[in-house]
């Protein structure tokens, strides 16, 4: 199906032509339009214009007007204030052009021009260490990125970058041999997810404990970690237990989140072992990296630590050993050379702001990014408690992701079952729902803050049933659906005949936006501005319900499937939204 141009592109579209036929000395002037409270748009742009060719704005604004044929999209343009315009739609280019979109499975949206591969970094939690919500806001955030850019015809690549190699798994290895049955598991064969992280943890802390206390094994652990390098298959072998174990862990945790995350997609910091060498080699040999007290560092002259020296990055440490930055510079080799990207989007933690910048500039200094390729950090705020402090339990322990998101599905069970009776559910689908809106709930008020402000888990507001708030939209579809069902018999039609009263018209103008939203969304990376259209959406279609009944009092046929055809727009841009943003609506509620 051909993509719908919007209303506002037709319109830009017309009184652009109007600007070069009234004012052929402008050359291609950008009328400038916007949406407006006065009337549908308003067009800013011959403001400017008059400013550089010298002219009066109101005269010239005028001048435009009369080049403009009047027609069936354009009812009425005034000239207003200093020279702006007015425009006010005529109620059948709405009704049309949404009928237009509705006659589409993709509402209209256009696919964006050129496309390009997006290699994803999100959702990459640490191997034998708890998921906290730091890694909840990166999977969510996540995942909606990626089906955002799909949408829009992006070929999306996803990257899980897990912690999985380090100088720990040493004494982690080393105490498992010395305890051999430690991830042993109650039950032969299956294995909760959190049975398998509550192993990791009780292991990692004695190891811990055991490391920090006895020299001895303190050696041992050392010397593990050599043969772990060397690649001994013994300690390689254990090395896997670890990760196998973790991934049982962390699928659970995406299961719980109502997330796919496939295991080929899975790549960890091990994924880029072999290239580690090579990475330090070009770099070397460039001269983009140069050895400072045996360490192989990249500087740049506006980082500097609080003694004002310079705080390199450090691609080798001076006894050999690889870290961070190598993985990551090698992990851009592997996704610019092997996958063919031409965006790189990192989602990770604002915290980590300093490291992309420096690993971006060094690897643009060597060539592999480049003006075919850009670098995007997606960063992220830390989630704070209830008290506008990071997130602790009382006890000043990082919070389990797991217990969060069965607190809130719990809450939200209790919301859903309390209209058991009203919506008409079964247990069943109590329980079905109280998954939908808990889980919904949580990655809502992620989604719908600016991604890189810190925000607040308050549980409390999450699952209220008025505010922004992903159950006022669940409930705003499911209301719609209910209205379908009771409407006896009616159909939705479009009627463009019809005069729209204001209430559909601004839900109308509305509607017609989500395609533009989405080409925005997708090319910021600010996915909350696709959470604050759909709640927009929920708040008009409220307004409208108020002022316009579509079942009863009886509206005249052709009113009542006007507006039934508005509503069912309504609920499938809102179904095609959610599901963008990874939450589920369900049909009753
Ligand atoms: N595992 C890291 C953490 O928990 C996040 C990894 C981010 N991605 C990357 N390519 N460095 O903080």
């Amino acid at each position: 199906m051909a993509s719908v141009p919007s209303l506002a592109s037709t319109v830009q579209q017309r009184l652009a032509d109007a600007l070069s036929a009234a004012l052929p000395e402008a050359g291609s002037a950008d009328p400038l339009l916007r949406r407006s409270d006065r009337a549908d748009f308003q067009a800013n742009g011959i403001l400017a214009l008059a400013k550089r060719l010298k002219g009066n704005p109101r005269e010239l604004a005028a001048k435009v007007v009369d080049a403009i044929p009047a027609d069936d999209v354009l009812k009425e343009i005034e000239v207003s204030g200093p020279g702006f315009l007015n425009i006010t739609i005529t109620d059948e280019a709405i009704v049309r052009t949404l009928a237009a979109r509705a006659a589409d499975d993709r509402l209209g949206v256009a696919y964006a021009t050129g496309a390009g591969t997006t290699v994803i970094d999100y959702a990459q939690p640490n191997v034998a260490k708890e998921m906290h919500v730091g890694h909840l806001r990166s999977a969510v955030i996540g995942a909606a990125m990626v089906e955002i850019l799909k949408f829009t015809g992006e070929k999306v690549i996803r990257r899980h970058h897990i912690g999985d190699w380090g100088t720990q798994f040493g004494m982690l290895i080393q105490y498992l041999i010395e305890h051999p049955h430690e991830l042993d598991h109650k039950d032969e064969g299956t294995v909760s997810g959190e049975e398998a992280m509550s192993n990791l943890n009780r292991l990692y802390k004695a190891s811990r404990g055991l490391f920090d206390s006895d020299e001895e094994f303190k050696d041992r652990a050392r010397r593990r970690v050599v043969d772990l390098q060397a690649g001994d298959k013994e300690t390689l072998a254990l090395w896997q237990r670890f990760v196998d174990e973790s991934k049982i862990y962390f699928y659970s945790v995406f299961n719980k989140l109502d997330m796919e995350i496939d295991d080929v997609d899975v790549v960890g910091e091990s994924g880029y072992n072999a290239m580690l060498a090579e990475t330090c080699r070009l770099l070397e040999e460039s001269g983009v990296a140069v050895r400072s007290n045996g360490a192989l560092c990249v500087f740049f002259d506006d980082v500097k630590g609080p003694d004002g020296n310079p705080v390199p990055l450090i691609v080798q440490k001076s006894d050999g050993g690889y870290g961070y930055a190598a993985t990551d510079l090698s992990a851009i080799r592997d996704r610019v050379q092997k996958l063919g990207a031409t965006t790189l989007l990192y989602v990770v933690d604002a915290r980590q702001s300093l490291h992309f910048k420096m690993v971006f500039e060094t690897a643009r200094r060597i060539g592999w990014l480049n003006d075919d390729v850009k670098a995007v950090q997606l960063a992220f705020g830390t989630v704070l408690g209830k008290d506008g402090k990071p997130f602790k339990t009382r006890e000043g322990e990082t919070v389990r992701l797991v217990d969060l998101l069965d607190e809130a599905i719990e809450r939200a069970t209790a919301v859903v079952a309390e209209k058991k009776e009203k919506a008409g559910l079964t247990d069943e689908e109590v329980v079905e729902n109280g998954l939908y809106v808990g889980i919904g709930a949580v990655k809502y008020a992620d989604l719908s803050t600016s991604a890189v402000r810190d925000y607040k888990f308050d549980l409390d507001q999450m699952v209220s049933l008025n505010g922004d708030t992903s159950v006022y939209l669940q409930y705003a579809y499911a209301r719609i659906q209910s209205i379908k069902r009771n409407a006896g018999g009616r159909k939705p039609v479009a009627h463009p005949e019809l005069e729209l009263a204001p209430a559909e018209r601004a839900l109308g103008l509305h509607l017609d936006q989500f395609g533009e939203v989405l080409a925005e969304v997708a090319t910021s990376y600010e996915p909350h501005k696709l959470a604050a259209y759909l709640y927009q959406l929920a708040s008009l279609l409220t307004t409208f319900y108020d002022q316009c009944p579509v079942v009863r009092p009886e509206p005249p046929l052709e009113v009542g499937e006007n507006r039934l055809f508005l509503v069912d727009l309504t609920a499938r841009t809102l179904h095609q939204g959610m599901a963008l943003l990874g939450i589920r609506t369900p049909e009753r509620l």
